[in-house]
């Protein structure tokens, strides 16, 4: 397959315009121009998202629904709006549903504490994958320390694909809460989120989605997957960094109780006791990343822009050469080859350690990521101590893979 065929599957994607858009494409990295393949770390970021950060602050910079002033004001519209045009993007029933926070890391955090840690007993479980990233393990061995309450792992199998059976098996009424990743990021498989909550569902237990991979690779509709939590980074979807968001249904956030304390989420304070503002103003104490949330927003425009299902099927072409090259390499093994991926490839070459692989491809131009992951039990799941990982994004080509593939077979040579 060959970029014409590429244009073939998908004639509406204009690549070269959109790699146009991101200006840290025009780097040379060691006199080579950078290949950058570690997008599931952190995207790059389009002129339209860094224009509006800009703009924000040249323009209207000013704190939010605390002043009647115009700056204010206008600061204020354009915080609001980035939450709408997020909610429509994942098709939730409302903007009220869509909590801004740090990234997903501090979305689970905070379902963890103001969720799940008030209905926690003794003996009950909490059900993860084997495929899970740190954030989506830690916060509930943190609980389960504190609460008694016991952390379960569904396998998983040699492809990287969650073992449904053992599922089904494991979803009993002791289970308080399913974690879930949408899509693995060292690993690249793509979970049957819908089945499973249809599932837990039957039993009447939620499900919290870590949608951090998933959200830059393909439309997430929460209706349709029927989940309870939706946890997104802005940075992963080619917005800025410190900023993400937590999609709850509103009868959970409504019951839930503050994640942290101070202003904005307060209706009245007195020494005695304070009333709580509703949701999202109520977990969003203090000022917030203002500028961060605008340029959330501004990512969404873009991606919206594209379309979703545009990026799905550009990124699944890619995905799909790159898999087919790169194991022409001599000592190349895929880590992770489920039927179902997005755009990962996780592998390793003949004994090179993967960070050897790394510092030696950088030479060339190509970033790509090497070690865990951030997902321990996935490399230990290998008897691996790291991989390398070129993970994919809007603005990759064909030739980006194949400059893997060069730098890739030079680093063979050098340690045949
Ligand atoms: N979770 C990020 C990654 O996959 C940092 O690289």
């Amino acid at each position: 397959m060959g970029e014409s065929s590429l244009k073939a599957i998908n004639p509406v994607l204009d690549i070269e315009k959109i790699r146009s858009d991101f200006p840290v494409l025009n780097r040379k990295i060691h006199d080579s121009p950078l290949v950058y393949l570690d997008t599931a770390a952190s995207a790059q970021r389009p002129l339209k998202v860094i224009e509006t950060v800009v703009d924000f602050y040249r323009n209207y910079n000013a704190n939010i629904h605390r002043g009647v002033h115009t700056l204010s004001q206008e600061a204020t519209a354009a915080y609001e709006q980035s939450r709408e045009k997020i909610a429509r993007f994942i098709n939730a029933p409302s903007s009220q549903e869509v909590v801004f926070t740090r990234g997903t890391t501090e979305s689970i955090n905070l379902v963890a504490h103001s969720f799940l840690r008030p209905k926690l007993q003794p003996g009950d479980e909490i059900l993860i994958s084997w495929m899970e990233h740190h954030s989506n393990i830690v916060p509930w061995q943190l609980l389960c320390e504190e609460t008694g309450a016991v952390l379960k792992v569904i396998p998983m199998n040699q492809h990287g694909e969650l073992e449904m059976a053992a599922l089904e098996e494991m979803l009993t009424e002791r289970v308080k809460l399913l974690g879930i990743v949408h899509v693995s990021n060292a690993l690249g498989t793509i979970n049957p989120v819908e089945d499973i909550c249809t599932l837990a569902g039957r039993l009447g237990v939620p499900v919290l989605v870590d949608g951090a991979q998933a959200m830059p690779h393909q439309s997430v509709d929460v209706q349709t997957l029927g989940c309870d939590f939706y946890c997104f980074s802005g940075h992963k979807m080619y917005g800025p960094t410190g900023i993400g968001a937590l999609w709850g249904r509103s009868r959970h956030l409504h019951s839930m109780k503050p994640y942290q304390g101070g202003g904005e989420m307060i209706r009245h304070v007195t020494f005695e006791k304070s009333e709580f503002n509703e949701a999202p103003a109520k977990f969003e104490a203090g000022t917030p990343n203002i500028a961060g949330a605008i340029g959330m927003g501004a990512a969404v425009d873009y991606l919206r822009d594209i379309g979703m299902e545009n990026v799905a099927a550009y990124e699944a072409g890619l995905l799909a050469y790159g898999t087919e090259r790169l194991a022409k390499i001599d000592g190349f093994r895929m880590v992770g080859t489920a039927t179902k991926k997005a755009g990962v490839m996780s592998f390793v070459l003949a004994d090179i350690h993967a960070n050897d692989v790394g510092t030696l491809v950088d030479l060339h131009g190509v970033a790509i990521r090497t070690g865990h992951h951030c997902a321990m039990p996935v490399v230990q799941f290998y008897g691996l101590p790291a991989t390398a990982r070129a993970s994919l994004g809007i603005y990759n080509t064909f030739s980006d893979i194949d400059i893997l593939a060069d730098a890739l077979e030079k680093v063979t040579g050098m340690f045949a």
